[in-house]
């Protein structure tokens, strides 16, 4: 389950490019026709429309990609950066081109500057039939919905989604459960050009996303809870991680994470530590977890540590719980009245 309302959160992947061309059917050839006459856009900042020759084959228009077989069908359609603004209620074009696979009407957000609206169709009707769609950018378009609307609309209508990128949509949260259905999904880009991102809940675990966790990570600074359990990512975790201060709940167990651990000195509020099972490496200075008076649980078993036994740790007062096993940690296990070791290497 996810929680958020609009954090910049991005998630990377491959994205494929279908480039071909076909020679445009009539019906295709009017609906666009249809939606060039429907769309207010700046004429002198557009690079696509304006260009767009109504005598020639639609299929060569700036912006429109057709599959190559047969009688050929617009399979993409890239509006990006073309300054429209209003809606596209006067046609509903674009939702009856079945067959994309590729829609993007993405623009650069400028607050205050108007931009395309989704009312008229909405977001959930303007997706309704585009069962086809891979990937989706609509970056800067006011689509204004909440969680539940956004996220089922996707769920229901796109199960072939990979690439989705939604920033400065107005949308907001929370990520309804539903989203999780997308088992295509391997780019997600969610974010707003606010500073405060207000996500507060991140959970990841049990899924395939791979590939490195972004530094846009250390943006979500109300973030305070976040479980990537069992994930694909790998790579070093990004030192960003050090400005989440709101962060109580930290499990990335499971994973393949290597490299040092970032400083967490001034996430005051974690309780709860969990990055075994990965293939973290390299020291632990104690100035990178000084005054984490909270702290409860810390494991960082069955990873590739070394450097002397952070010895620091077993000063905070709250700590409940321990795992430094299987490291390769040297030194001794400071001696403290009250708390008992049980075996070796592993030790509570
Ligand atoms: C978007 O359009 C503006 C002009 O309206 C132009 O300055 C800018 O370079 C364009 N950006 C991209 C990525 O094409
Ligand atoms: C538009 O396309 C037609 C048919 O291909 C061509 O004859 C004409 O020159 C084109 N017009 C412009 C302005 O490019
Ligand atoms: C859409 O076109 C822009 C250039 O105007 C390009 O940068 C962008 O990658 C294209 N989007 C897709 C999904 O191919
Ligand atoms: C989606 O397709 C159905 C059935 O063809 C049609 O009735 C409906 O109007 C379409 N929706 C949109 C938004 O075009
Ligand atoms: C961000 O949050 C801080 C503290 O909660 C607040 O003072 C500030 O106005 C917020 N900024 C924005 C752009 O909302
Ligand atoms: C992850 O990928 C594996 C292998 O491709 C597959 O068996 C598994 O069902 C996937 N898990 C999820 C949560 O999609
Ligand atoms: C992460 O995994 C990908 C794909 O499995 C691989 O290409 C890449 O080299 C890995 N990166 C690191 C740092 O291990």
């Amino acid at each position: 389950m996810w929680f958020l309302s609009l954090p910049l959160l991005v998630l990377l992947f491959g994205i494929h490019a279908t480039l071909a061309s076909g020679v445009c059917p009539s019906d295709q050839h009017s609906l666009l026709v249809q939606l060039h006459n429907s769309l207010e856009f700046d004429q002198s900042k557009s690079t696509k429309l304006v260009r767009w020759n109504f005598s020639a084959d639609c299929c060569e228009w700036t912006g429109v990609t057709c599959d190559g077989g047969g009688p050929g069908h617009v399979i993409g359609l890239n509006l990006s950066n073309e300054s429209i603004s209003g809606g596209i209620d006067k046609s509903v074009a674009i939702s009856r081109k079945k067959k994309l696979v590729t829609l993007d009407l993405s623009m650069l957000y400028r607050p205050g500057v108007p931009s395309l609206k989704l009312e008229k169709p909405n977001f959930a009707t303007l997706l309704q039939n585009l069962t086809q769609l891979g990937e989706l950018r609509l970056d800067g378009v006011n689509a204004c919905a909440n969680g539940n609307e956004w996220c089922q609309a996707l769920s229901t209508s796109l199960p072939n989604l990979e690439v989705l990128s939604l920033s400065n949509c107005f949308l907001s949260g929370p990520i309804d459960p539903s989203l999780a259905k997308l088992q295509s999904l391997s780019e997600i880009r969610l974010g707003d050009s606010l500073q405060n991102a207000s996500l507060k809940t991140l959970v990841l675990s049990y899924t395939n996303f791979s590939g490195i966790l972004p530094d846009s990570i250390g943006t979500l600074g109300s973030l305070s809870r976040t479980e990537l359990v069992d994930c694909k990512f790998n790579g070093s975790l990004p030192i960003s991680m050090a400005n989440l201060n709101e962060l109580v709940y930290l499990d990335f167990s499971y994973s393949t994470f290597s490299g040092p651990i970032p400083s967490l000195g001034r996430s005051k509020k974690l309780m709860y530590i969990d990055f075994s099972h990965n293939q973290l490496s390299g020291e632990i200075p104690s100035t990178h977890w000084e005054g984490l008076l909270n702290l409860a649980h810390v494991d960082l078993g069955c990873n590739s540590l070394d450097g002397s036994i952070p010895s620091f740790l077993f000063a905070i007062p709250s700590l409940q719980n321990i795992h430094l096993s299987f490291n390769q940690f040297t030194g001794r296990v400071p001696n403290i009245p009250g708390v008992f070791f049980f075996g070796y290497p592993g030790f509570e």
